[in-house]
């Protein structure tokens, strides 16, 4: 039996680093080919029926990196979500953003802020992109906003449950069916740690700009033979 298709689609985009460096480039052309990459495996996802997809841009941790490698992303994300604005209203898909501002530039927070709003209104799907993100922030984050509300008043505790925590999250989505990590690692790394509790985990040697539409049509199928158990410890 097929599982169809998932609703929510999450990538560890891993491996941009070592993808350059064996063909002797720098790391930092891995990460423009890792951006290239994701453009269009992006739209063959939500063209298959994919509603959710989020993507780990960059992660808390990653500004240990060095000076030049984070610059560099921060200037790939202001370029793109400037230049992409359009790109994204043309194919009705709504950006989202999740993870802590701080201590990400007012100039990247900017282009965040204007992607976010011009998109608003999209239909097609949703691209979360999680940047400065870590998943055990997240909940955090989420508990502290959940006390706060307590706090004024504006909540009754018994009301909460595990789904109604979602909406303390970053933002309200639905929980990953499909997480997949590309390069040959096998871990999580703290990401989306609340929304994967019952995804579907799919790991391959990949390395992220190779990652096109034939690698994730086989994640796809790998998906689509499970046998998903929800709420089950089977
Ligand atoms: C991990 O690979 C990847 C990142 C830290 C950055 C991912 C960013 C992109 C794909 C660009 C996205 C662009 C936009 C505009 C959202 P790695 O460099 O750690 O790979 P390695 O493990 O081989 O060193």
């Amino acid at each position: 039996m097929s599982n169809g298709i998932p609703k929510h689609v999450a990538i560890i985009m891993d491996g941009n680093g070592r993808w350059a460096t064996r063909q002797g480039k720098k790391r930092t052309e891995g990460h423009y080919a890792g951006y290239k990459r994701l453009k269009k495996t992006a739209l063959y996802i939500l063209s298959k029926g994919v509603k959710y997809l989020s993507v780990f841009a960059f992660s808390t941790e990653n500004f240990k990196r060095s000076e030049e490698e984070v610059s560099y992303l921060m200037n790939l994300f202001v370029k793109a979500f400037k230049s992409d604005k359009n790109f994204f209203v043309k194919n009705d898909i709504k950006v989202v953003f999740s993870g802590r501002d701080k201590p990400l530039s007012d100039e990247v927070l900017n282009v965040m802020d204007e992607i976010e709003k011009s998109t608003e209104n999209c239909k097609k799907g949703v691209f979360n992109f999680c940047i400065n993100y870590g998943g055990q922030s997240e909940m955090v984050d989420a508990a502290k906003k959940l006390a706060e509300d307590y706090k004024n008043n504006n909540i009754d505790l018994d009301k909460i449950d595990t789904e109604e925590f979602y909406k303390y999250l970053y933002n309200d989505l639905p929980p990953v069916d499909l997480m997949i990590r590309t390069s040959g690692e096998i871990r999580i790394s703290n990401f989306m740690l609340y929304s994967i509790a019952y995804a579907e985990l799919y790991f391959t040697e990949t390395c992220f700009p190779d990652f096109d539409e034939k690698e994730f049509d086989k994640a796809l199928e790998s998906y689509q033979h499970r046998n998903i158990t929800k709420g089950s410890i089977k």
